[in-house]
């Protein structure tokens, strides 16, 4: 089994995090984004290595496919991190606010792990982490289309864990909370304190708490563990 793993969505907040993680524990780090980003520098990590990948293009998956097999580098490890919220109360929602999530967040993840998993399959051994959101467990105003992609990402991961566990690849989800990154910057200080009242642990969560626990789901520690989502929320949601 080689210790490459293939980060989508690693310029920024939890995905940069998690790349700097694996990288620190001795991983050959494979990180992407829409935008061009250097990975290497950010994590200061001269092994690392960034790509443009768009989520929402089938042609940018099947290229970053084919550059990573012909250099050898096709991860056994997979963490689909890249998502987007573009949130709107459900009556004034536009078509576009609900294809564009859907687009990124779900179908993004279905082209990217089918592109990657055949190889793992191959190998008989793969770790697949797809990060969903408390907003798919219980719901939130103002989300339905991020919360529909959240939750299915859920039943995407536990079918996928029945369809594979017989071939060594685990596949599971974390559910972060309320965390500090750019996608939760539209509330105001005011704001974070009053949904911090309603956290057990009374404050959001830093990047490197759903990192380390995405690290855990790769690790020989976690290879038992498939068909679970964990979440990291400070006791927000509890089931
Ligand atoms: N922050 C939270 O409170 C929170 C809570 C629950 C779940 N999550 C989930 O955790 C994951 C990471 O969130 P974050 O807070 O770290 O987000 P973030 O800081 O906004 O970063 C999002 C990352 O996804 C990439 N991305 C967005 N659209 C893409 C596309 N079409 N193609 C490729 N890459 C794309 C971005 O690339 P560019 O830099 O190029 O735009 C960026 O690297 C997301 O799936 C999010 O839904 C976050």
């Amino acid at each position: 089994m080689n210790k490459i793993v293939l980060i989508t969505g690693a310029s920024r907040g939890i995905g940069l995090e998690t790349a700097k993680l694996f990288a620190k524990s001795g991983y050959q780090v494979i990180g992407t984004s829409r935008s061009k980003f250097d990975l290497g520098g950010l994590i200061k990590n001269t092994d690392a290595k960034s790509f443009e990948l768009d989520l929402m293009s089938k042609s940018s998956i099947k290229e970053l496919f084919s550059k990573l097999k012909s250099e050898d580098l096709l991860p056994s490890v997979l963490v689909n991190n890249g998502g987007i919220t573009k949130d709107q109360l459900f009556l004034r929602m536009k078509d576009e606010d609900w294809d564009d999530v859907i687009e990124t967040n779900l179908n993004g993840l279905f082209r990217v792990t089918k592109a990657f998993i055949k190889p793992m399959v191959k190998n008989k051994f793969g770790r697949i982490i797809n990060i969903s959101s408390v907003a798919g467990l219980m719901g939130n105003s103002g989300q339905v289309n991020y919360s529909s992609s959240k939750s299915a990402i859920i039943g995407f991961s536990r079918s996928l864990a029945k369809e594979l566990g017989s071939r060594n690849i685990t596949s599971n989800v974390v559910a972060p909370g309320f965390i500090e990154t750019d996608m939760t910057t539209f509330l105001n200080d005011e704001e974070k304190i009053e949904v911090s009242k309603n956290i057990p642990m009374k404050r959001f969560g830093n990047v490197d708490d759903v990192a380390k626990c995405i690290l855990f789901l790769a690790s020989d520690e976690a290879n038992y563990i498939t068909g679970q989502s964990i979440s990291v929320d400070g006791g927000l949601f509890m089931y």
